[in-house]
């Protein structure tokens, strides 16, 4: 849909018209039946006025007709409006198997960016036209939002828990982005930019951005660094799970419940390693709280979720975040 109303924004991703035909289709929606109301408001009035000072109305039999017609056609019509919605919204919800995954760790008051090859901007994301991307975001204060009215979607971003957000743009170009939930004093000024480019412009910008070790392997150093080899490893006498190929399986915890293994549940047994004990194992692990970043963890998380038996990392599709 080509837009050139000045207080329109840009339409730059593949949710943008898709999001545009709900809203021009509801606004001209609302708008018919105003209209025919408040038309027949007055006309009514006209035609039915006290025509002498002491008129009595008499009572109108209304045809079963028109009570069905008045309930079966607003009924059919928001039906439709809720099928086509709810298909859009959890199109948006859900990354295309191959999106590629980038970090965003928001803070007081700043956006922080990891590409999958490792490098680092901050309040300016650059990424390729044409490709399913998906941001897995966290904070390391308080509650952000990341929106980008341009693509037409939204985000929070919350301190202890990831949120994925997911979009193709279509159309090279720079979009503000801005943070859309009030977080203190320069909560108007943590905006910044997304850099849609060509492929080819892209790949060069990332070579000069300079060489960067990868996240995976950045998470590998950790886990070996902060001694997680030690017990997390097939030949460690079973004092911890083995982690290979335990993500996005359920476990089966201490109490008998079960547990989805996504980022929400590693980032919660690394932090408090107590609070869901897979079955058949002591609480040993020590916290790491306060010894990781955010970007630590997500870097941590990633390796993890590549201990599948040799499969790519990083762009693998996972469970929608808890949000
Ligand atoms: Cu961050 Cu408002």
């Amino acid at each position: 849909m080509k837009l050139d109303f000045p207080l329109f924004p840009d339409s730059a991703s593949t949710f943008a018209p898709q999001l545009d035909g709900i809203y021009f289709f509801a606004l001209a929606v609302s708008t018919f039946f105003s209209l025919l109301i408040a038309a027949a408001v007055l006309y009514l009035a006209v035609r039915y006025r006290r025509s002498e000072p002491n008129a009595v109305g008499k009572r109108e039999k209304a045809g079963l007709w028109l009570e069905i017609s008045w309930s079966v056609i607003p009924l059919a019509i928001m039906l439709f409006m809720f099928v086509w919605g709810a298909r859009v919204f959890f199109d948006a919800r859900r990354p295309p198997a191959d999106a590629v995954e980038y970090y965003v760790t928001a803070k007081q008051w700043m956006w922080k960016f990891q590409h999958p090859e490792g490098q680092r901007e901050i309040n300016t994301l650059h990424v390729p036209v044409g490709q399913p991307i998906v941001l897995t975001m966290t904070s390391e204060d308080v509650i952000h939002s990341f929106f980008v009215p341009a693509f037409r979607a939204k985000m929070d971003v919350l301190p202890g828990r990831y949120t994925r957000y997911w979009f193709e743009a279509t159309k090279v170009g720079t979009y503000h982005l801005f943070c859309a939930e009030y977080c203190g004093t320069e909560h108007s000024l943590m905006g910044g930019r997304i850099v849609v480019m060509e492929e080819r412009d892209y790949e060069a910008w990332l070579g000069g951005a300079g060489s960067a070790t990868p996240r995976i392997a950045t998470g590998a150093e950790l886990f070996a660094a902060k001694s997680c080899t030690t017990c997390h490893r097939p030949d460690s006498n079973l004092q911890a799970p083995y982690l290979e190929g335990a993500f996005g399986r359920e476990a089966e915890l201490a109490d008998g419940s079960r547990v989805l293994v996504d980022e929400n549940y590693l980032r919660e047994s690394i932090l408090d390693p107590t609070a869901k004990v897979v079955k058949g194992y002591q609480p040993l692990m020590p916290t790491y709280q306060g010894q990781l970043s955010e970007e630590e963890l997500l870097q941590l998380i990633l390796y993890i979720k590549s201990l599948d038996g040799g499969g790519p990392a990083g762009g693998a599709p996972t469970s929608e975040a808890a949000s």
